[in-house]
């Protein structure tokens, strides 16, 4: 196995910056918490904190969910073009500062500078289409079997929505659940991942300077126990999580017997097919981003790969050459391609996964301590890089017997590859997980695409292209045990942050 250094001498573009503070906004007004002290560190540079400030508590839920009931009535009777004139100036503020917003949202994640630009670029974009609903059909009007009479199904918030968010996105995904429970007119409290939380904070301020009323949205910064406070809450008309699927079937189950309607994004262990008639570079390609880009931390990730057999080994050697020059390093370096994991603790679990699958049977293909020579300098530690840095990892499972890396959704930059001797058997080892969220499916053959349509058991559905990416007009959002309850985006969220009254209308005159 060959390593190359990186073509470029890497530069640091982290520029020595001070810790930003970290505020909760209730009823309108930023504050200090009175919790915990709380430090979002740099995963590329241990050691640097990014933003801190003390947790809110419990207590701050009730202040929070207060405030979210008293906006709420007047909140849903402003038109929904001027809730929509919200989000649109919000987008206009975010799209502003997509530089600054970028770099700070790579600083306390560690994905690529680019790749955060372009979160904070698609969260205005989410806004921006929301934003113009009050555009779009508002209703149903139906016959009625009675003389006189017309049957309206018109459409009303939840009321007070709460929103628990996590760290991989997060800018992009706090909007696709915000703008449309702003929209819908619901009032929001909103607990994002205590991990990343600084872009939480920018999103909640673009929408307060865009003329959000006091109270439509707040923003409680803290650990896990929040979300359950929120959950808990009787006031509570709503929750919409993406996390962990540990933490969701919790918070799903704990919405169930309270009888809140909650939507919960989860894991996912996406497969990527290739067939023998594909185009190899381009599926190589999407293969390579759809598993590594902003190393491997997305629930939409590529973290199976199925190959058929008479093109295996062709496949893998292309996608070993692409690997040999994917710089691994600082993410705010414009020559790098991947970053660090979000935390050390992280880190480390996924090295205890790759391990497990190695012992169960698993070969070893490249990673995780394989970085290219030089990585590591531009971190500050010669020859090194901190250990929040794992390098592709793409492992060759048995044929037979269930391996921890084709069961286990890692999180991390880890690719686990089975052969396949046609496409039914292909197919079938995509179908076999628990999970079913995404899945690339890679052929030029149009009946393999359309057999791929009918049998793969996904929310999203990629054929030549990788199993990445969502965009906002179109539903989101797993089958199987990826998801729980109404999809996200486009039409979708509509079922979900608004709720329905059959209106049976008549004259009240008689004749
Ligand atoms: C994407 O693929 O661009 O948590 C978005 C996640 C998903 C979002 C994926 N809910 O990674």
């Amino acid at each position: 196995m060959t390593t190359t250094a990186p073509t470029t001498t890497p530069t640091s573009a982290i520029a020595p910056t001070s810790t930003i503070t970290l505020r909760h906004l209730i009823d309108g007004r930023w504050r200090e918490g009175t919790g915990p002290l709380l430090e979002s560190g740099n995963p590329a540079l241990p050691g640097e904190t990014v933003a801190s400030g003390r947790t809110a508590t419990p207590a701050d839920v009730h202040e929070a969910m207060a405030a979210a009931r008293a906006a709420a009535r007047a909140w849903a009777r402003t038109p929904m073009h001027e809730r929509g004139a919200v989000l649109a100036g919000a987008a206009e503020i975010v799209t502003a500062r997509a530089e600054q917003w970028g770099l700070e949202l790579a600083r306390e994640e560690g994905k690529t500078l680019a790749e955060g630009r372009g979160e904070v670029l698609r969260a205005a974009q989410i806004l921006s289409y929301f934003a113009t609903e009050g555009d779009r059909q508002a209703g149903e009007l139906y016959q009625s079997p009675r003389r006189g009479e017309r049957i309206m199904v018109t459409r009303k918030p939840l009321g007070v929505v709460g929103v628990v968010t996590p760290f991989n996105f997060p800018i992009a995904i706090p909007a696709w659940k915000i703008a449309p429970a702003l929209v819908y007119g619901n009032t929001v409290v909103w607990k994002p991942a205590s991990t990343v939380p600084l872009l939480a904070q920018r999103l909640a301020e673009a929408l307060q300077e865009a003329g959000l009323p006091d109270g439509v949205l707040n923003l409680l910064i803290g650990p896990g126990a929040l979300g359950n406070a929120l959950v808990e809450h009787p006031d509570l008309d709503g929750l919409t999580f993406t996390g962990s699927t540990v933490v969701g079937r919790s918070l799903a189950a704990r919405a169930a017997g309270l009888g809140v309607p909650l939507q919960a994004e989860m894991g996912g262990k996406n497969a990527a097919v290739v067939l023998v008639d594909a185009d190899l570079d381009q599926a190589v390609t999407d293969v390579l981003h759809g598993a590594f880009r902003s190393t491997g931390q997305k629930c939409t990730a590529t973290s199976r790969l199925v190959l058929a057999e008479p093109i295996a080994d062709e496949f893998l050697a292309r996608l070993d050459a692409r690997l040999d020059g994917w710089v691994v390093g600082d993410p705010t370096d414009s020559s790098t391609h991947m970053g660090p994991l979000v935390s050390a603790s992280a880190a480390d679990s996924i090295r205890g996964g790759i391990d497990t699958a190695v012992r169960q049977g698993a070969v070893l293909r490249r990673g995780p301590d394989q970085f290219p020579a030089g990585a590591g300098e531009e971190a500050g530690t010669p020859g090194r890089l901190p250990s929040t840095y794992l390098a592709p990892t793409v492992l060759e499972l048995p044929a037979d017997g269930q391996n921890h890396a084709w069961v286990e959704e890692f999180f991390g930059p880890v690719l686990a590859v089975r052969r396949a001797r046609n496409a039914r058997e292909a197919f079938d080892l995509a179908n076999d997980s628990a999970y079913g969220l995404s899945c690339s499916v890679f052929t030029n053959d149009l009946t393999a695409a359309l057999d791929a349509v009918e049998d793969l058991d996904v929310g999203v559905l990629h054929v030549n292209s990788e199993s990445a990416g969502a965009d906002p007009h179109v539903p989101f959002g797993g089958a199987k045990k990826s998801g729980y309850g109404p999809k996200e985006q486009g039409g979708a969220a509509r079922e979900f942050f608004s709720q329905t009254t059959t209106v049976y209308l008549r004259g009240g005159r008689a004749g």
